[in-house]
């Protein structure tokens, strides 16, 4: 390109940059990730650390105020979350609207946008103080709009959680209580979503995270700048691919287990199939969160005695792409998600859920990252093109097109 050419076009020079590849949109204290080697740290700890000690609302804690919390910090956080733990009755009425086979997702983004309507304070984040009640109400609301939103689906009664459980036991009591006995905690499951939970908590500057920065970066509202932040996690290139990740692997299935076809298949570039799991914008190495999870899968089956085929697909697929020169030479290896619907799966939440458990996770990621631009009064966000239109045309009727 010319760029003499650019700068009559645009009155000045535009770096093009699809994708955003290599921009950098924002200084960031929060998350250190190095692609290359395969690192992620939230404020300095390491994931490997994080995931191993620390509980899924201790890292919520650090990501979104930068310090792992003391005793006292946390027990006041765990104290404000909960007392803001119920969600308008009318909610429900909104919820109750949707037809059944609405995909969680939309249900999610559209509620988590209605909570503005019945909380307008939230919108007005000036002080310090208004921010930190938008942040514990919104904590304390979402988890009971995901399991709201499953048990609709199951046709079981909406309820609200157990202030004497902690965060993540609660998330699992709300989803899966039934009406008619009395809710026991498997710590293995417990232990296992606080890992899947804290391993999703951040990742920088991904395309739901920059989505919720950029519509926050217009003062909009917490809530309705995480609603445009779960709307752009949907996707199949981005948090979808869990859905997407098991949706595959249960076809590959029905179809005899033949894994080198479906090898066959992704790197035939006549064929648009992906293999979802597969390759990582910034890991060019490998997923740490991926090695982390592939062990708690193998635990968690292990632990709950379930032998499932669909691991053994998926085994076998990631060896397979280890040792092939067109996986090698992309360096697409194995991501998060190419595991976690696998212990999903195994906690029994629908496969459609999926997304849904990775937007809980990203949860205080989001917020964080929302804060941190508030707090730095970052500009709003607003990308340039490169005009590639028509020029100047002359207006016809439509008598004369
Ligand atoms: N299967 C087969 N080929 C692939 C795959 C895949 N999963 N991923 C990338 N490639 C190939 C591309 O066809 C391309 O090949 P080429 O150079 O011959 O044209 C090359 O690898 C580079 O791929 P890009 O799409 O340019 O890489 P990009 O960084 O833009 O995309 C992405 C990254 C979207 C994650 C991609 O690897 C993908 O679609 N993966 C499957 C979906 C998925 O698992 N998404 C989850 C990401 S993790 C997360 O969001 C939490």
């Amino acid at each position: 390109i010319d760029i003499k050419s650019l700068r009559s076009a645009t009155g000045g020079v535009i770096t093009l940059d699809p994708g955003y590849k290599n921009t950098g949109s924002c200084e960031s204290a929060i998350t250190f990730l190095d692609g290359e080697n395969g690192v992620l740290r939230y404020r300095g700890y390491s994931i490997e650390e994080l995931a191993e000690k620390a509980d899924f609302l201790e890292v919520a804690y650090l990501l979104i105020f930068g310090e792992l919390p003391t005793k006292e910090q946390l027990d006041k956080f765990d104290k404000d979350i909960k007392s803001h733990s119920v969600v308008d009755d009318d909610i429900k009425k909104i919820l109750d609207a949707f037809p059944k086979s609405a995909h969680p997702m939309g249900v999610l983004s559209s509620l988590t946008s209605a909570l503005t309507a019945f909380y307008p304070t939230s919108v007005d984040v000036t002080s310090e103080e208004q921010m930190y009640n938008s942040i514990v109400r919104i904590l304390a609301k979402f988890p009971v709009l995901v399991a709201w939103t499953l048990r609709k689906k199951h046709g079981l009664p909406l309820d609200y959680g157990d202030n004497k459980l902690s965060y993540v036991e609660n998330i699992l009591k709300m989803m899966f209580k039934s009406p008619s006995s009395d809710y026991e905690q498997n710590p293995i499951l417990v232990n296992a979503l606080d890992k899947l939970l804290i391993l999703h908590a951040d990742h920088e500057q991904n395309c739901s995270t920059s989505t919720v920065r950029i519509a926050g970066s217009s003062h909009a509202g917490l809530f309705v700048s995480l609603a445009s932040g779960i709307s752009a996690l949907w996707g199949p290139l981005h948090g979808g691919a869990n859905q997407a990740v098991l949706e595959m692997l249960e076809a590959i299935k029905a179809d005899g287990g033949d894994t080198k076809k479906y090898m066959a298949k992704a790197k035939d570039k006549n064929d648009p199939f992906r293999l979802m799991g597969f390759g990582h914008r910034v890991y060019k190495n490998f997923d740490p969160r991926a090695k982390i999870i592939k062990a708690a899968a193998d635990e968690v089956l292990n632990d709950l005695g379930i032998d499932d085929p669909i691991l053994d697909i998926a085994k076998g697929l990631a060896k397979e792409a280890l040792e092939d020169p067109y996986f090698i030479d992309r360096k697409l290896y194995p991501n998060v998600d190419f595991y976690s619907g696998i212990i999903y799966r195994a906690m029994g939440i629908p496969v459609e859920m999926f997304t849904v458990m990775f937007a809980l996770g990203r949860l205080p990621g989001w917020i964080a990252q929302w804060r941190e631009m508030r707090l730095r009064n970052e500009p709003i966000g607003r990308p340039r093109q490169l005009y590639i239109g028509e020029t100047l045309r002359e207006f016809k009727t439509i008598e004369k097109r």
